[in-house]
């Protein structure tokens, strides 16, 4: 078996020099199983990152796996120019969780793709060319979506389009997130009185993953959504890190009472198996009439797999069990931020949690620290200096308590810090 030196200098031989990794000595990550990670060496990992909010329901989870494999040996690919069923049968469960009447779904394979096509179809529907996005906001690596990307370190296209218009970020990176809302309302307003007849849709992040789980206040979407109507612009939900269960809710977006017009989807709708997927409501979806297709979206595979997580969130109550398990962590989270002065706020909904840092630099210790005690956990924000905590949803609350120890612990030491 390779070690992480010799994965490591592969990465440099045979990948761009743009494909970076986690820690100063990184583990081999050999296995998967529940909330579990295990290195080449046998150490085990509480995973409190689950693939960058992707194993929603688990490492290989058994239920879903087992459909998986049944089939994967059944009918792996024909393309969705053919007829089969589990993309049409995931399209119509989805259907029936997603807020109001959206109805249509369009099956890709990434994140980025589904973006890609919800800002296509809101082109075709208004006829418009421009877009409406959010500092802080992330939606994808093609160009189009990282034209809307509000993150400078991911924008890294030397010529993004020029259509897109950023209005302010809705949390300031020290946590005064109801004073900056107001202001990036008022930037949205002042955006749409000189673009308004121009601009297509609005893309946002209900709350900001990669931004450093930026939240707006409760009653942002809807005052943002009402603004949005006075133009005719569209509104697009990118729930691609946010959705199936994550926050507390199926979606994020039904925290704030709102239903998007468009809205995407991918990561922990295949838990660990490639799909995206945008959905709009009937009226919007019908401007998307010529021909289209993914080559692997919608493939048999994949669908068994969104198929089998919708069922699994259900039975498992995922969306209960994430808003209590968030509230009984951010409890603590706080209770750590009362202790450590370098904690500059902590913040979340459900399973999506984070703790902003004074800089990056202390993020860094605290990672490196954490996984040698055993416990995987992420990093985000503009400044990279915001620790994120997004488990898979099948922790619990002796999890909780032993990673807050151990962070304890880790914080509390004087040899790093
Ligand atoms: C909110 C959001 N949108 C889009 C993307 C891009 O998704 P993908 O990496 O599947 O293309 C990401 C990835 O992290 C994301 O967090």
């Amino acid at each position: 078996m390779l070690t992480s030196e010799a994965i490591i200098q592969k990465k440099k031989d045979f990948f761009f020099p743009n494909a970076m990794h986690f820690y100063k000595n990184p583990p081999h990550i050999v296995r998967g199983e529940g909330k579990n990670l295990y290195d080449d060496q046998g150490k085990c990992y509480l995973d409190f990152f689950a693939g960058v909010s992707v194993v929603n329901c688990g490492h290989c989870n058994p239920f879903i796996n087992e459909r998986v494999a049944n089939q994967l040996s059944t009918l792996q690919h024909t393309s969705i120019i053919y007829l089969t069923e589990p993309m049409v049968l995931l399209a119509e469960k989805l259907a029936a969780v997603l807020p109001g009447d959206m109805q249509q779904t369009f099956f890709c394979c990434s994140g980025t793709e589904a973006n890609e096509g919800a800002l296509l179809l809101a082109r075709l529907y208004t006829g418009r060319k421009g877009f409406l996005a959010f500092e802080g906001g992330l939606h994808g690596r093609s160009a189009f979506t990282m034209s809307v990307t509000g993150i400078p370190m991911w924008r890294i296209d030397p010529f993004p389009d020029k259509d897109v218009h950023f209005a302010k970020g809705f949390l300031s990176h020290n946590g005064q997130r109801h004073r900056t809302a107001d202001e990036s309302l008022d930037s949205v307003k002042a955006i749409l009185k000189e673009h308004g007849q121009e601009i297509a849709a609005c893309i946002i992040e209900p709350i900001q993953g990669n931004g450093g789980i930026n939240i707006p206040p409760l009653d942002f979407l809807g005052k943002l959504k009402a603004v949005l109507d006075d133009y005719g612009v569209l509104l697009i939900a990118d729930e691609v890190q946010t959705g199936f269960a994550r926050t507390g809710k199926m979606f994020a977006i039904e925290h704030f009472d709102v239903v998007p017009d468009i809205m995407t989807m991918a990561k922990a709708l295949g838990n660990g198996l490639p799909i995206g997927a945008f959905s709009a409501r009937p009226h919007i979806a019908k401007a998307f009439d010529k021909p289209s297709a993914s080559t692997l979206g919608g493939n048999p595979v994949s669908a068994t797999a969104g198929i089998a997580v919708l069922e699994y969130i259900d039975t498992h109550d995922l969306c209960q069990k994430s808003e209590r398990l968030g509230s009984y962590f951010l409890n603590q989270l706080i209770s750590l931020k009362e202790k450590y002065a370098m904690i500059q706020d902590v913040r979340g909904l459900g399973l999506m949690l984070g703790m902003e840092m004074e800089n990056a630099e202390q993020v860094d210790v605290v990672l490196e620290e954490m996984k040698d005690r055993g416990f995987i956990i992420g990093k985000n924000g503009i400044k990279r200096n915001v620790i994120a905590f997004q488990p898979p949803l099948i922790i619990s609350e002796e999890d909780i308590d032993a990673l807050c120890e151990n962070l304890d612990q880790a914080l509390n030491n004087k040899a790093i810090f």
